[in-house]
């Protein structure tokens, strides 16, 4: 597996691939990764890579001939690098979102190559995106001031999957997204935390109840949180008996911050009109709840 970013900044890029996983990965030789300026590619005395939009308007925009020539370097150095295929990807706002469906099919192609085109300003010339670009991604539906971290966002969430890059491959397998819902709740020591017990099903030691309780915490919390991904779940017998359960004993229906803004704020605003949710945030009914249920 093998980036290249284009960009105007590669010492951001660089110096953030070399920590966690990322950094031991690269260290291992599990992926690589270049950089190319296309200020290196421009014909001035001052490196002009940007100009004013056509049309008028506020912002630069990053122009044709040098990303043009930067990417096409890029290519030739993943060629010469001998991948077998190399993708040109622009990170954009307008892309496509990206999901881990694609994040893993990305993974599974260790002899890929990916040009990550990072824009800056306004963005970059369209007929650059026509002729040069085969993907464009986005990592959200807001907007940063360029493409690097976008595109460090995608190099981190492929290299996690890189058969060797975590120490504990199972940990990927079974995190959020993987099977298509969130991930379950996690706790760790103090066994009592602020008057708040650690769920009893976790102390047990035993696993198949412990393997269930996760099961139905993952499908209850997708239920709730993200009904877009919910919707695609193929639910068993047993899912359905675990969320029946999940509803009878769980209070909280929103993540935290509900209360505070964004999305989240507006689906806890549908589930109060259907008289659905609770300010609680945690997924565990609280101890004074606990002890009336015991
Ligand atoms: C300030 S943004 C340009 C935003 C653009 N004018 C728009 O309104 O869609 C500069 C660059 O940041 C990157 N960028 C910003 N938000 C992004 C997102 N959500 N996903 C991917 N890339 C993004 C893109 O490379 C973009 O060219």
């Amino acid at each position: 597996m093998r980036f290249t970013a284009v960009t105007l900044f590669p010492e951001l890029v660089q110096a953030a691939c070399g920590f966690g996983i990322m950094g031991r990965a690269l260290a291992r030789g599990l992926w690589a990764l270049d950089v190319v300026n296309p200020r290196d590619f421009a014909h001035d005395a001052h490196r002009t890579v940007d100009d004013r939009p056509y049309g008028g308007g506020p912002g630069m925009v990053m122009m044709a001939p040098p990303l043009a020539a930067a990417i096409a370097a890029a290519r030739e150095g993943q060629r010469r690098a001998g991948c077998a295929s190399v993708r040109v990807v622009h990170l954009t706002p307008a892309g496509v979102p990206l999901t881990h469906v694609r994040v893993a099919a990305m993974a599974a192609g260790l002899d890929a190559g990916y040009v990550l085109l990072a824009g800056r300003y306004e963005g970059v010339d369209e007929r650059l995106v026509a002729r040069e670009i085969d993907e464009e991604i986005a990592i959200g539906d807001f907007v940063v001031s360029g493409g690097e971290l976008p595109a460090l966002m995608l190099m981190d969430a492929v290299v996690r999957l890189l058969p060797g890059a975590t120490n504990e491959p199972a940990s990927v397998e079974q995190e959020s997204f993987a099977d298509g819902l969130l991930d379950t709740p996690h706790f760790t020591r103090p066994e009592v935390w602020q008057g708040e017990a650690v769920p009893e099903v976790l102390l047990s030691g035993n696993h198949a109840a412990i393997a269930r309780w996760r099961r139905m915490q993952a499908l209850g919390r997708t239920k709730a949180r993200r009904p877009d991904l919910f919707a695609a779940v193929e639910l068993s017998a047993e899912d359905r008996r675990l969320l029946a359960e999940y509803g009878q004993c769980e209070t909280a229906q929103a993540p935290r911050g509900a209360r505070d803004g964004g999305d989240a704020q507006r689906r806890g605003d549908a589930d109060d009109k259907a008289g659905t949710t609770s300010a609680t945030p945690t997924s565990l009914p609280r101890t004074s709840e606990r002890k009336e249920q015991a």
